[in-house]
C-alpha cells in the first residue's frame, strides 16, 4: 500500500532512500521517487515501475545530491502507474509522498482549481500537496493541522517545504508510520525494515502528532504545536524478519493485515452510509434494467464470486451465474447484452480470467472487473472497475484479498438491491452500516481464532482427508477452506454440501475421519446439526463451528469454534480468518513451504 522513507543527516540522500525503499518494495512496484535537497532546491527524480527503472533512470537523469529527502514506491489506487502519478507531487513550496487515500480529493480538487491550481495527475495526492500550500504561510505546523482537520481518509505524509531546507515533516492517520532515532541523522518511514540497515531505535508516530526531522534530531508535536514526550522502541528482528512485519511468514501478517485492507476496500465506496460502487459507465439505469449475472473468476476468486452469488440473489432477487473462468470461456455461454459480467481477480492478470472479460465484451455484455491492481490488464480492459485495496499480496495462497472481494460483492449487492427496489433506503443504510462494522470486529477474532486454529491443525496434522461440510453461505465458504488446505499443507480435503453427503461421499467418512462443520446459518442450522450427526454416527471427529448462541447437545462435536453475533449474511467475512489460520498452522506445523507452496505461482498468466 505504498512505502514512503525520509531522511535527514549528513550522508548522502539519495542513496539511503533507495536503500530503504528496496525493504519497502513488497508495500507496491507500480512507480518510485524521490525528492532532495539539493543545492538549495529539491529536486524530484520518478519513474514509473520498480526502484531498479528509477535507478536506470537517474543514470542518464543524475542523482540529485544532498542530505536530507523523502521516497516513494507507489501501489495504485488512485489513476494507472504512470510516470504523472507516480510520487512525489509538489505544489508552489510543498513537496511530498503519500500513502492512503484521501476520500474527500474530488471536492477539494475543484475548489483548489477554482483558486487557480493546476494539477498533473488523477491522483488524491497532488490534491493534499496543493491544499496544503495554500494553507502554508510560513508556519509549517499550523498548516499541516489545517491539511489534517480538511481531508477525509486515510494518509501518511512525509513534507518538504522549499523555504524549508534539511527539515523533513510527517503526519499520519490509519497509514503506519516510525521515526528512526540516530546521532546527527533522523529517518521517517513507513516499516522499520527501510530503515534497520541504520538504525534499530524509533518512534511508533501516532495519530494527530506531527514529527519534524532535522539532522540534531526529532520533535513531535501535537496539533497545536506543543511538544510529546514519546517512548523510544528498539527493534530486535533480523532484516528478513523485519520485512515481514515480525511475522513469521507472509501468509500469517496478510491475513493480520484483512481487517485495514477491509477498511481501505469498503470506505471509499461509501457516501453518505449508502454503498457506491457504480463505476461511472455504469449508472443506477443500466443497472436496474440487468436481468442476469455472471460472476467469472479462478480459485479463490471464484470463491468470493459464490459468496456475491448468495449476496445478490439474496437482497437484489436477480438471478447470478458462478463460473469457473477456464470453463465459461469454452462452453458457448449464453451471455446477452443486457447482462452484466462482473470478472474477479487480484492480480488483474489471470489468463482464463481476462480471456473470460474479452469473450463476454465481445457478445456485447457490460464488463465489470472487481480487481485490486490498478492498471492491470483486466482492469484496463473491462468498461468498468471497482477496486479492492488489500495492498499488495505476497504470499501465494490469497487471503486478504479473498476477503475484500467478498466485501465488494456485498456492496454492489446492496446497491442494486436499492436500485432494483427490493430493499429500501433504511434497510441498505442499515445493513451498510453492519458491514462498515466488520473490519473492527474481525480484528479481535483474529487474535482469538489464532490459538484456536493452531491447537485445531496440531490435532489433524497427520489426517490424510479431511472434510468440510456447510449449507448456503457456510457451504460456499467452506470451498475456500478446502483449497486453502489444500494447496499449502499438501492434506486431501473435501468441501461438502451438508445435505448432499449421504448421496456418496459419506461412505468416505469411517472413524476418526475430521469433519469440520460450519453452522452458523441460523434457518439451516438445526438441518446442520442432523447432517452433523450422520457423519459422527459413523466415527467421524467432528469441529463444529457455530454461533456462540446456538443450542447445541456436547455429544455431537469433538471440537467447538464459537462465533460472535454476525448477521447470517456477513458471517463469511469473519469465518474467512478461521479456514486461512486453520490451513496456515496446519502448513507450519507439517513443515510446509507456507508463501510458497509447491508447483503453484502467484499469478497465473498461461491457459
Ligand atoms: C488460491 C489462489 C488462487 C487465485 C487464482 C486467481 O489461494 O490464490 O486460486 O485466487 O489463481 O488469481 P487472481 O485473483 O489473481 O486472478
Amino acid at each position: 500500500m505504498c512505502g514512503i522513507v525520509g531522511y535527514v543527516g549528513s550522508k548522502e540522500a539519495a542513496d539511503i532512500l533507495i536503500s530503504g525503499l528496496r525493504r519497502l518494495e513488497y508495500r507496491g512496484y507500480d512507480s518510485a521517487g524521490i525528492a532532495v535537497f539539493s543545492d538549495g532546491e529539491i529536486a524530484v527524480r520518478k519513474e514509473k515501475g520498480r526502484l531498479s527503472d528509477l535507478e536506470e533512470y537517474m543514470k542518464s537523469a543524475g542523482t540529485p545530491y544532498g542530505n536530507c529527502g523523502i521516497g516513494h514506491t507507489r501501489w495504485a489506487t488512485h489513476g494507472e502507474p504512470s510516470y504523472a502519478n507516480s510520487h512525489p507531487h509538489s505544489a508552489g513550496r510543498v513537496t511530498l509522498v503519500h500513502n492512503g487515500i484521501i476520500e474527500n480529493y474530488i471536492e477539494l480538487k475543484k475548489d483548489l482549481e477554482k483558486g487557480g491550481y493546476t494539477f498533473a495527475s488523477e491522483t488524491d495526492t497532488e490534491t493534499a500537496a496543493a491544499l496544503l500550500d495554500r494553507l502554508y504561510k510560513g508556519e509549517p505546523i499550523k498548516a499541516i493541522a489545517e491539511l489534517t482537520r480538511k481531508i477525509r481518509g486515510s494518509y501518511a505524509l512525509a513534507i518538504l517545504f522549499s523555504d524549508r531546507p534539511d527539515e523533513i515533516y510527517a503526519v499520519r492517520r490509519d497509514s503506519p508510520l516510525i521515526v528512526g532515532l540516530s546521532n546527527g541523522e533522523s529517518f521517517v518511514a513507513s516499516d522499520i525494515p527501510a530503515v534497520l540497515k541504520y538504525t534499530r531505535r524509533y518512534y511508533l508516530l501516532d495519530e494527530n502528532e506531527i514529527a519534524v526531522l532535522k539532522e540534531s534530531g526529532v520533535s513531535v508535536l501535537s496539533l497545536e504545536g506543543e511538544s510529546i514526550d514519546k517512548e523510544v522502541f528498539e527493534a530486535n528482528w533480523s532484516l528478513e524478519a523485519a520485512e515481514k512485519g515480525g511475522f513469521e511468514h507472509f501468509m500469517l501478517k496478510e491475513i493480520y493485515e484483512e481487517p485495514e485492507a477491509l477498511k481501505n476496500t469498503i470506505s471509499p465506496h461509501m457516501i453518505g452510509g449508502l454503498p457506491d460502487v457504480l463505476n461511472l459507465s455504469l449508472g443506477d439505469k443500466r443497472l436496474a434494467a440487468v436481468n442476469k449475472i455472471h460472476i467469472v473468476g479462478c480459485g479463490t476468486a471464484m470463491h468470493a464470486g459464490l459468496i456475491g452469488k448468495t449476496a445478490i440473489e439474496k437482497l437484489a432477487r436477480t438471478p447470478v451465474e458462478v463460473s469457473v473462468a477456464s470453463e465459461f470461456r469454452y462452453v458457448n455461454p449464453i451471455v446477452d447484452k443486457n447482462d452484466l459480467v462482473i470478472v474477479i481477480s487480484q492480480s488483474g492478470e489471470t489468463a482464463d480470467t481476462l480471456a473470460a472479460l474479452r469473450l463476454a465484451k465481445k457478445m456485447g455484455a457490460y464488463t465489470l472487473a472487481v480487481v485490486n491492481v490498478v492498471g492491470s490488464s483486466i482492469a484496463r480492459e473491462a468498461d468498468g472497475a471497482l477496486f479492492t485495496s488489500a495492498g499488495p499480496e505476497i504470499a501465494v495462497a490469497s487471503t486478504k484479498a479473498y476477503s475484500v472481494q467478498s466485501a465488494v460483492m456485498y456492496l454492489f449487492a446492496l446497491r442494486l438491491a436499492l436500485v432494483k427496489g427490493t430493499m429500501n433506503e433504511n434497510e441498505v443504510a442499515e445493513k451498510s452500516a453492519e458491514l462498515a462494522a466488520m473490519p473492527k470486529l474481525i480484528e479481535r477474532l483474529i487474535r482469538d481464532l489464532d490459538p484456536t486454529c493452531k491447537k485445531l491443525a496440531e490435532q489433524n496434522k497427520n489426517t490424510e482427508s479431511l472434510f468440510f461440510i456447510g449449507r448456503g453461505m457456510d457451504y460456499s465458504l467452506s470451498v475456500e477452506g478446502s483449497l486453502k488446505l489444500k494447496e499449502i499443507s499438501y492434506i486431501h480435503s473435501e468441501a461438502y454440501a451438508a445435505g448432499e453427503l449421504k448421496h456418496g461421499t459419506i461412505s468416505l467418512v469411517t472413524d476418526g475421519v475430521p469433519v469440520i462443520a460450519i453452522a452458523t446459518q441460523t434457518p439451516l442450522f438445526e438441518k446442520m446439526i442432523s447432517n452433523v450427526k450422520e457423519v459422527k454416527a459413523r466415527g467421524a471427529a467432528v469441529t463444529l463451528v457455530c454461533r456462540t448462541d446456538a443450542a447445541i447437545a456436547d455429544d455431537v462435536y469433538d471440537n467447538l469454534v464459537l462465533m460472535p453475533e454476525i448477521s447470517d449474511l456477513f458471517m463469511p467475512l469473519a469465518l474467512a480468518p478461521f479456514i486461512q489460520l486453520f490451513a496456515y498452522h496446519t502448513s507450519v506445523i507439517r513443515g510446509c513451504d507456507v508463501d510458497k507452496p509447491r508447483n503453484l505461482a502467484k499469478s497465473v498468466t498461461v491457459e
